[in-house]
């Protein structure tokens, strides 16, 4: 049994086939990679796993379960985790209260208890404090819990987001560029924050345009160019295929030397 599967997932924006027919076979403890070009339909996809938008076509498996076109929050219910492409931090909050916010759908706790300050929600209080504080203490970031995410450097920010999708202890995290503007200090520690998670156990799937950064991370990789699969397999596989050449440099270039067996 895989632990994230598509079979045959088809996404249309009107006449626009962003993603189209794609299968994929996550196992259960790997890091596996999406790459593609811009616009390949990478981001579009991981909002068909977790439920962001409705598929137009095929099947999302969760742990062998059905869970095609199940909301987003019950996929979080579920044990998938997200983060997003742009940053989502609210900058006026400190790095503890942008944790705490993750919790809102996985607690019991509703506006009337809130208001109330009942009990449930004096024993969600205690848990959330708790269960951030582990965390803060998992990701290494104990010493910024009271530091504005608006102070934070980029990469900082970044793991904040990570960190912000483990309260709800998920099994599965896609990550939707997590590289994306750092610098090659913070990339690099990056990886080893990546490796660090799938170690504790995290089955990761990640999206990156950092080559380095993915071929270095992932035990498999899929390549989407247009909505469509055009290569899925080792590090070593990809970067020996013509076909990915090809998206990437045109065929000219794949053709005279762009192939990757040079
Ligand atoms: N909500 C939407 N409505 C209409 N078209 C969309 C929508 N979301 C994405 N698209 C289109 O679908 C295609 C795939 O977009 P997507 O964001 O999935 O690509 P991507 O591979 O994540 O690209 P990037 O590497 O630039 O993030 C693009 O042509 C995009 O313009
Ligand atoms: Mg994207």
């Amino acid at each position: 049994m895989y632990i994230l599967e598509s079979r045959k997932v088809s996404k249309h924006f009107g006449g626009l086939k962003a993603v189209d027919q794609v299968d994929m076979q996550v196992e259960k403890g790997e890091i596996f990679g999406i790459i593609g070009p811009n616009g390949a339909g990478k981001t579009t996809f991981f909002n068909l796993c977790a439920g962001t938008y409705p598929v137009t076509s095929g099947e999302i498996l969760f742990n062998g379960a059905n869970t095609t076109n199940k909301p987003p929050h019950e996929m979080a219910r579920l044990g998938l985790a997200r983060t997003f492409q742009n940053i989502k931090l609210f900058d006026y909050m400190t790095v503890e209260e942008n944790i705490a916010v993750g919790f809102h759908i996985h607690t019991r706790t509703n506006v009337f208890d809130a208001v109330l300050h009942t009990r449930r929600y004096k024993n969600d209080e205690a848990l959330i404090r708790e269960r951030t504080a582990e965390i803060l203490e998992f990701v290494g970031l104990t010493p910024y819990a009271k530091v504005k995410a608006s102070n934070l450097s980029y990469g900082i920010q970044r793991k904040v987001e990570i960190a912000r999708a483990l309260v709800l202890k998920p099994s599965l995290l896609l990550l939707d560029e997590p590289a994306a503007g750092m610098n090659p200090s913070e990339t690099q520690e990056l990886l080893t924050f990546v490796r660090k998670l799938n170690a504790d156990g995290y089955t990761i799937v990640v999206i990156e345009h950092d080559m380095k950064f993915i071929m270095n991370l992932c035990d498999r990789i899929l390549v989407l160019n247009y909505g469509k699969k055009i290569c899925e397999g080792t590090p070593e596989v990809v970067k020996n295929n013509a076909a990915v050449a090809e998206a990437y440099f045109g065929k000219g270039l794949a053709v005279n030397g762009g192939n990757a067996d040079a």
